[in-house]
């Protein structure tokens, strides 16, 4: 059985439903165990269990992060990530927030690419309409970008292409 840690923050609970939607879709795999940790709860060394990793970051605060992340974030100073792979999602809301759309995503990305881990679940652009994020390289967004303020509709195809894209990129 392979073990995923998916860990998220919420204030609104939206990035808690999306973590339920991505559980739901991983566990159709027979061999895959998906572990949802509210990081409220928990301090960031429980990520050291386990190999792979999905991570869920709104972002709040006209481009910050979301208040639980704030609460841990210095803990990732302490974090060997190495070796560690990690697909990050986030959500945001493009037509409110279009010049920090997600933003919080890409802090949470950088720091974890800088103690060590891999990123895998990129995710293109197209179909979502902002004007500046630093969740964006080039035509992709550096992990799922889920917006259930403006495309709720569009939120359980994305999650079922991104969850496909993750099952070769994690190798399950
Ligand atoms: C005060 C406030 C500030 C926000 N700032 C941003 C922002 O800068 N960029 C963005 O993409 N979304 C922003 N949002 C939208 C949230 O990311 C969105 O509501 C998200 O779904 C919240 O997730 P949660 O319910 O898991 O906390 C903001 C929302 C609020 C209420």
């Amino acid at each position: 059985m392979v073990e995923i840690g998916l860990f998220y923050g919420s204030t609104d609970g939206n990035t808690a439903r999306v973590a339920q939607m991505i559980e739901q879709v991983l566990a159709l795999r027979s061999t895959v165990h998906v572990e949802i940790l509210d990081i409220a709860d928990y301090f960031l060394d429980e990520m050291l269990a386990f190999d792979l990793l999905i991570v869920g970051v709104p972002t709040w605060n006209i481009g910050q992060l979301q208040a639980d992340w704030q609460s841990v974030f210095e803990e990732f100073d302490q974090l060997d990530l190495t070796g560690k792979r990690v697909a990050l999602f986030g959500l945001g809301d493009q037509r409110g927030y279009p010049d920090t759309f997600a933003d919080a995503l890409f802090f949470v990305a950088d720091k974890m690419r800088e103690r060590g881990a891999q990123l895998v679940g990129r995710w293109p652009t197209d179909g979502y309409h902002f004007r500046q994020s630093w969740a964006a390289d080039g035509e992709d967004f550096l992990g799922l970008v889920l917006d259930e303020h403006n495309q709720p509709e569009l939120t359980a195809g994305r999650i079922a292409g991104w969850v496909g894209q993750l099952i070769v990129e994690f190798g399950l």
